[in-house]
């Protein structure tokens, strides 16, 4: 039996005044004038909450770039759900955090580039870091939880410790030490992203370090290109969460818009629930029934969900195959491939 949802995804708004390269929003981005309203962006949101979502996360983009973000946040909580703002902390003045708070705030998860501000600067295509204090800042001396989240790649791994110590001076509370997952922009950048081998091994200690020392909960999202076997992308496809994008498309995955053969819904034509539980998008990949060799007959398929959906197919051109990060896909060497290749090539090309 398909279960209900947990989570949504609000993107309210592609529009960011960052340039981020490892953003996993599309190259194709939407346009300010093809955003949902507000009477619509409420109207999905009582739908979510009839479905039985009870997180709502409102993203981008960046969420403060809609001056209607507090009617929003106010209405998801109304309607009894966590809301949580994923956000660059440019924009968040002490009166939009006081207002959003009065709404229902319950979590601000804040996005950092790097501990050191010259790279910081060149990763967000802007000058961010003293913005990203006071953001802290004033979070944290409302007394809101504060999650940090650092994306991993190259031009950063060297300076984890820093950047440890830096989320802790900030007062997080959690940490999201993520490696790069190569959708969208991230995919366009990967030869500028992807980290050595070498770094990835300093890593690890580091980050297990920091875990038995930390008063922070320190998460740490491994490179999966370089594992053996896959992550557990979205704990199954449809299987927890729903994304809604700036223009209304629901997806079963933030990236699925890149499996070009996929047919997508969108919320002002389609009711939440009739996508959630019977369109052909969010039903394909559900569960293992769509799974061939080697994952149909894997023991852990209904572990790993037989990896990533969106990296199946960008990577072989068919979403049903196994993830290629696994040793026991037949497209493993593509993997291969790109780790040899790409690893001390590129430059950014910054999101717009
Ligand atoms: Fe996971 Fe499929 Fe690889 Fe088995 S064969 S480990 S289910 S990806
Ligand atoms: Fe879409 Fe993994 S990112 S299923």
């Amino acid at each position: 039996m398909t279960e209900p949802p947990l989570g949504l995804l609000a993107e309210l708004t592609h529009r960011c005044p960052l340039h981020c390269p490892y953003c996993a929003n599309p190259l194709d981005l939407v346009r300010r004038e093809n955003e949902l309203d507000t009477p619509t962006w409420r109207h999905i949101l009582d739908q979510a909450r009839d479905l039985g979502v009870l997180q709502v996360h409102l993203s981008g983009g960046e969420p403060l770039a809609r001056p209607d973000l507090p009617e929003i946040l106010g209405h998801a909580h109304h309607l009894g759900c966590y809301t949580n703002l994923v956000t660059s902390g440019l924009g968040l003045t002490p009166h939009r955090l006081a207002d959003l708070i009065d709404r229902g705030l319950d979590h601000v998860q804040l996005s950092i580039q790097d501990a050191d501000p010259a790279t910081a600067t060149r990763i967000a295509g802007t000058k961010a870091v003293e913005h990203k204090r006071r953001a802290a800042d004033l979070i944290t001396t409302a007394g809101l939880p504060l999650t940090i989240n650092v994306v991993l790649h190259r031009a950063n791994l060297d300076h984890l410790p820093a950047i440890i110590d830096l989320a802790e001076q900030l007062g997080a509370d959690r940490l999201e030490l993520a490696n790069t997952q190569y959708y969208g922009w991230a995919l366009r950048n990967r030869a500028a992203l992807l980290p050595t081998p070498a770094q990835l091994a300093a890593a690890a200690p580091v980050v297990a370090a920091a875990q038995a020392r930390s008063r922070m909960d320190i998460v740490y999202v491994l490179a999966d290109y370089h594992q053996a076997t896959p992550k557990p992308c979205m704990h199954g496809w449809a299987a927890r969460q729903l994304t809604v994008t700036p223009n209304g498309d629901v997806l079963p995955c933030p990236a699925a818009t890149a499996l070009t053969d996929l047919p997508i819904e969108n919320a002002t034509h389609t009711p939440l629930a009739q996508i959630w539980y019977q369109s052909r998008s969010f039903t394909a990949y559900r569960g293992t029934d769509w799974m061939r060799d080697p994952c149909r007959s894997c023991p852990r398929n209904t572990i790993d969900h037989g990896g990533c959906r969106c990296q199946a197919f960008q990577l072989t051109g068919d979403a049903t195959n196994t993830d290629p990060v696994c040793t026991l896909s037949p497209h493993h060497h593509l993997i291969q491939t790109i780790l040899t290749e790409e690893v001390h090539g590129g430059a950014f090309v910054p999101r717009r």
